[in-house]
């Protein structure tokens, strides 16, 4: 085997054995294997980690893009390939309750009857690693753009006509999520008075993703161009190694 890097401990360890003739059959040798591998496997995993971030606000200077912008530029640096998906910028039709999708059984997401931008963006989330769920709130729950595609997700169930409930297709939880949300109300109202967190929840469980971490940005409508304060940067920047971890 050539020594051109590899996967794991032991190729890389085995390699190192090979070149410079050292390392037989001691602790050392098991040592050093597994530490590179460790390095290697780390490195590996910074390098392959693709994020996708779902922005879901109509302002392209608001606070919710200011934020995924912030998280997407961190995670970037860290070395992850990231992807924006600007909900304006997306034809994403409404619901029809028609439920064609929840028929079929089986754990691949249901297929829409609507051919529009969706399933590009459902593809994207599926091949992610993390995702960023960020919209604003608008009259007590997540904006209508938002809300458009939340819709959509019922693709992610089974829920054949004389059923009573859908049921999501697969339980693994194979990526995480970042939930974000805004409003004008201070932060530690929104849970009460608002359902933004809760439906992020719901679009992250369909989605299969495990909540690494989630933020509202509170008091957000004061001023026409707002800006991120110091202590909801540092808050991002903790969410994005949260979603890299
Ligand atoms: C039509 C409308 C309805 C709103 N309703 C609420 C609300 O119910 N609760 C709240 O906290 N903020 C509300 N807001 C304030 C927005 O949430 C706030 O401006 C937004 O979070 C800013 O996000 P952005 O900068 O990304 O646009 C509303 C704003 C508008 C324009």
């Amino acid at each position: 085997m050539p020594c051109v890097g590899g996967y794991g401990n032991s190729a890389f360890g085995g390699c190192l054995q090979r070149r410079f003739g050292i390392l037989k059959n001691t602790g050392i040798k098991k040592l050093i294997g597994g530490f590179t591998g460790f390095i290697w496997n780390f490195v590996e995993t910074m390098e392959m980690k693709k994020i996708v971030a779902v922005m879901g606000s109509y302002r392209k200077n608001g606070i919710i893009a200011q934020s995924v912008n912030l998280i997407s530029r961190r995670a970037k640096e860290l070395g992850a390939e990231v992807k924006v998906i600007n909900l304006s910028e997306k034809r994403v039709e409404f619901c029809t309750n028609c439920r064609s999708c929840t028929q079929v059984p089986g754990e691949k997401r249901g297929e829409c009857v609507l051919k529009d931008d969706a399933d590009e963006i459902f593809n994207e989330i599926e091949k992610a690693h993390g995702i960023v769920l960020a919209a604003p709130v608008n009259c007590y729950n997540l904006n209508a753009l938002t809300r458009r595609l939340i819709e959509r997700l019922v693709a992610y169930y089974y829920w054949p006509w004389g059923s009573t409930a859908p049921k999501r297709r697969f339980k693994k939880r194979n990526k995480k999520a970042v939930l974000l949300s805004s409003g004008a109300l201070p932060s530690f109202l929104a849970g009460l008075m608002t359902g933004a967190m809760r439906a992020l929840g719901g679009m992250a469980e369909a989605f299969g993703a495990e909540i690494a971490g989630k933020y509202f940005i509170g008091l957000a409508a004061m001023k026409e161009k707002p800006h991120l304060s110091d202590k909801t940067e540092k808050k991002l920047e903790a969410l994005t190694l949260k979603l890299l971890e």
